[in-house]
């Protein structure tokens, strides 16, 4: 069985300061779980001090971005390449970075290719938009954001990768609207098929897709029952630390069970 992934997305906020805080009291709360990989992505600067901070049998740090080239006359960039030693994992394509900084699909294309290149496991979004799903173009979208991020891989580059589902339309809506389970099923299902297609059975089986959008304590349960997700990828949530462990203990319940039923 695969491990389910909580991916804990804190996007623009805490600084150093309140981000080694939170980490701390994340540690305090957090069991390690050999059946339960729990993945920190705060902002850029904090990666660094938290590498050294973090008990690593706990946690694993993951960057919210990087640019696709590995060094140049970029400013203001962060390479893969630098962050090589500091990661485990790279968030690529969030519907955030397609929105505000215009990441069209050969730019998400390229920097799942830089990402790999630097050795680094992408953690490739995709998801559509309220637009797109309202006009039935849920399964062209997740078609062309899977196949044209992939393009550059061979087989064994994206066995090891992540994906996650993120309808646009459904993140940070706490009391707004919530993707249904079903949905989110459709939505795995639709991917892993394209990864069928693209690469067959053993790497579509061996990718980790998880789920992503106003998730947190009270709904990561029922997501995490949804047959083929392997986890969920909290933003406003991960920010809590009562909600996120509770999430990562919710992960941990609903894989024993499982392995149980099995
Ligand atoms: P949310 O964010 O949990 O606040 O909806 C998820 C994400 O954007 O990754």
């Amino acid at each position: 069985m695969r491990k389910t992934l909580i991916v804990g997305n804190w996007k623009m906020h805490l600084s150093t300061h309140e981000a080694s805080l939170l980490a701390h009291r994340l540690n305090d709360h957090i069991e390690a779980h050999q059946d339960v990989e729990v993945v920190l992505a705060p902002s850029v600067l904090s990666l660094q001090p938290l590498s050294v901070q973090i008990d690593r049998r706990k946690f694993r740090l993951a960057a919210q971005n990087a640019n696709e080239h590995d060094q140049g006359a970029y400013t203001g960039e962060v390479s893969f390449t630098m962050l090589h030693d500091l990661v485990h994992y790279v968030i690529i394509g969030h519907s955030e970075r397609r929105l505000y900084f215009n990441e069209g699909l050969e730019t998400v294309r390229d920097k799942v290719a830089a990402c790999v290149r630097n050795k680094i496991t992408p953690i490739l979004c995709v998801g559509e938009t309220h637009v797109e799903r309202k006009a039935g173009e849920t399964n062209q979208v997740l078609h062309d954001q899977v196949s044209t991020a992939l393009m550059h891989l061979t087989s064994r580059d994206v066995q090891d990768m992540v994906i996650a589902y993120e309808p646009v339309w459904a993140i940070s809506t706490f009391g707004g609207e919530l993707a249904k389970p079903a949905d989110v099923e459709a939505a795995l299902k639709r991917i892993r098929l394209e990864l069928r297609e693209l690469y067959g059975d053993k790497v579509a089986d061996s990718v980790r897709i998880i789920y992503g959008g106003s998730v947190d304590d009270q709904v990561a349960a029922g997501y995490l029952a949804v047959p083929g997700c392997d986890g969920l990828l909290p933003g406003s949530a991960s920010l809590n630390y009562h909600k996120f462990s509770a999430i990562v203990a919710a992960a941990h319940r609903q894989h024993k069970q499982s392995r149980e039923s099995a």
